[in-house]
């Protein structure tokens, strides 16, 4: 019988099971025993009701690294007729396994009850400055604190004014000033109020003093004959834009870095139809350069062609030859790190036709090569202008890690990462890679292998170690 360890399933399964688990009050062992069971038996009446699993498993949000609670949200409901969809607010954001506690002023209480907000939240309801028991157990301070995110919705015209100026005479306004968590407003308002000067300006008050707002949303209005811009934005809007805020920020270890790649084949010309080129996709290139990109870097690729779409955020410049590669390198230095992963033919045609060259009776005109600059070579030996970290790579049919290491003496570049692209490995225009990793200390080079990997995930890894060494050196 096959044994399951939970700790091994991905991060993504072992977050909702966790966040699952925890909804339900089991343990998570018991939690998974529980959905084995509910596809295996029918439904036991004895047992408390699950979470069922959604359709694609939530992302982690805030307090997911490191902990196993909830995302927590303070949910302040504003008086005014948007407040009866803040009720639909609360069941988006609870399916969304965000805890909510809700805090509503004393107008909003006119609109929806606290019995609802406090039903669909599963918690207490908060409305009183001077209640000795939210005093007590938890406290306006503790509710402006106790949360990851505050969220604002309805924000009334008057409660964004209380805000820009900073009152705290209700609950809901001492909590916004309070806050040491970030808030995010959803205003709805009458349009005339809307555009009244004086909520313009408290909206820019609000929105310098760093508070995000997400609509209003063009339309009807609740109030008859009523429509503009006022609506309060729609529940899933918000909460997807709930949802967006918990995720922990993207770390960009390489922002501010130039980091200069090349990739896919060149083209070498023969005639004006002619050329001699390689099997190269650019497809290892490519996926390095939006890793990069992905890692905050400005990225500039410099590819052959190739039939991939550029990647976004990435300057581009598309060239043929190895030498226009190797002039569009050069007016992108300088740079901190420089990949090159073009497979740049080693000759080109000597006697390039100006003319398409004729098939004749006579005999077959010969081909004479002469050797192309080499990019790589080029760029590790500038006095001046060199980046900090040049990488090469070495694409090798046989002996690899000889050839590769053969290679770093010849090309004086930092690294190599060395990969095996003989027919079976299928490298060539495929979507996996296995490299290694060729680095050099006083002790001589260090070869780290890799195992088989999607190109996307080499250029993860590449990046990262990368960043690790460009840091340190910053
Ligand atoms: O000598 P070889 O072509 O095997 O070297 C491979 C490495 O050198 C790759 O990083 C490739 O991009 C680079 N190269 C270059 N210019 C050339 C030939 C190779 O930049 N003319």
């Amino acid at each position: 019988m096959a044994s399951l360890t939970i700790r091994k399933l991905d991060d993504s399964l072992k977050t909702y099971l966790r966040l699952r688990s925890a909804q339900n009050g089991r343990s998570v062992e018991e939690e998974v025993r529980v959905i084995l069971r509910a596809l295996t038996e029918p439904a036991d009446p004895s047992e408390p009701p699950s979470t069922p699993l959604p359709a694609t498993l939530p992302e982690p949000l805030v307090p997911q690294p490191g902990s196993a609670r909830e995302a927590r949200v303070t949910l302040i409901i504003g008086g005014g007729i948007a407040a009866y969809k803040s009720l639909d607010l609360i069941r988006r954001l609870k399916e969304r396994h965000i805890h909510v506690r809700c805090v509503m002023t004393k107008a909003a209480t006119q609109f929806v009850t606290e019995l609802a907000a406090s039903a669909l939240s599963g918690d207490r309801v908060f409305t009183d400055l001077f209640d000795a028991r939210s005093e007590f157990d938890v406290g306006h301070i503790r509710l402006a604190r106790d949360c990851d995110l505050i969220v604002v919705a309805p924000a009334t015209a008057d409660l964004m004014a209380k805000m820009a100026q900073g009152h705290a005479d209700d609950l809901a306004s001492a909590i916004l000033l309070a806050a040491s968590r970030p808030i995010l407003l959803a205003p709805a308002m009458n349009p005339m109020m809307w555009s009244n000067p004086a909520t313009r300006r408290n909206a820019a008050t609000l929105q310098r003093d760093g508070v995000h707002m997400i609509g209003p949303n063009a339309g009807e209005m609740a109030e008859k004959g009523e429509a503009g811009v006022g609506r309060m934005a729609e529940p899933t809007e918000i909460a997807e834009a709930v949802v967006a805020m918990l995720k922990p920020p993207v770390p960009r270890p390489l922002a501010g870095r130039r980091v200069l790649i090349t990739a896919g084949p060149t083209h070498e010309p023969i005639d004006p139809v002619r050329y001699i080129a390689n099997r190269s996709s650019g497809k290892q290139g490519f996926a390095i350069a939006a890793a990069a990109q992905a890692a905050g870097a400005d990225v500039r690729l410099i590819t052959g062609p190739v039939e991939l779409a550029d990647p976004k955020g990435v300057r581009v410049t598309h060239v043929e030859s190895a030498r226009q590669m190797l002039e569009a390198v050069e007016a992108e230095l300088p740079a901190d790190v420089a990949i090159f992963a073009a497979a740049v033919a080693d000759w080109r045609v000597a006697n390039e036709g100006g003319q398409k060259l004729k098939k004749t009776d006579k005999a077959i005109p010969p081909l004479q090569l002469v050797e192309n600059p080499d990019i790589l070579a080029t760029i590790s030996k500038l006095k001046e202008k060199r980046p900090d970290l040049v990488i090469g790579f070495a694409a090798e049919t046989e002996h690899l890690i000889d050839n590769a290491k053969a290679k770093f003496a010849r090309k004086g570049c930092d690294w190599i990462v060395a990969n095996d692209v003989s027919p079976a490995t299928g490298v060539m225009g495929g979507d996996r890679n296995t490299v290694h990793l060729l680095t050099k200390d006083a002790d001589g080079v260090h070869v780290a292998s890799w195992p088989i990997m999607t190109k996307d995930e080499v250029a993860t890894a590449l990046v990262a170690e990368i960043a690790r060494t460009v840091g340190q050196s910053a």
